[in-house]
């Protein structure tokens, strides 16, 4: 079974940027530690990160018929990115959205994700154990095959 691990813009920073919202973890020692997690559960990762919409959207039209689950951490493009919605929508798997920092307690343009309402669900405050989270719920739901 193959899990999608989708990382949006900024994200490749981890570590360095903003630690104080963000923690020290890098991208590259967070998926060390996903990776772990799967192989305990017999679980396949694939690891993707992009700066930009369409490549991410791109990456999860390929996803489709090949992938049972998928997490994204959208980054600022679920604030705002309509297309992003529409791909998570138009996949046959179910996707899981990730924030490291708690969304609702910071600006008030970070309450709302467009994502949100097309995901099987939300984990966000938790910083890299969101992923470690949103994993294990991502890992359930293609078990359940949902
Ligand atoms: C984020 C929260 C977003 O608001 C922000 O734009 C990010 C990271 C998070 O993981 O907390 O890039 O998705």
């Amino acid at each position: 079974m193959k899990i999608l691990v989708l990382n949006g813009p900024n994200l490749n920073l981890l570590g360095s940027r903003e630690p104080e919202t963000y923690g020290s973890v890098t991208l590259a020692e967070l998926e060390a530690s996903l990776k772990e997690l799967a192989a305990r559960e017999g679980v396949e990762l694939e690891f993707y990160q992009s700066n930009h919409e369409g490549d991410i959207i791109d990456r999860l039209h390929v996803a489709r018929g090949q992938v049972a689950a998928a997490v994204i951490n959208p980054g600022a493009l679920g604030h705002y990115s309509i297309a992003l919605r529409d791909a998570i929508a138009a996949v046959d798997f179910p996707v899981v959205e990730v924030h490291l920092s708690n969304i609702y307690r910071r600006e008030e343009f970070r309450h709302h994700t467009v994502t949100a309402a097309v995901t099987a669900g939300q984990i966000s405050g938790f910083g890299a154990l969101s992923y470690r989270l949103g994993l294990a719920a991502a890992i359930e739901l293609a078990k359940q095959g949902r």
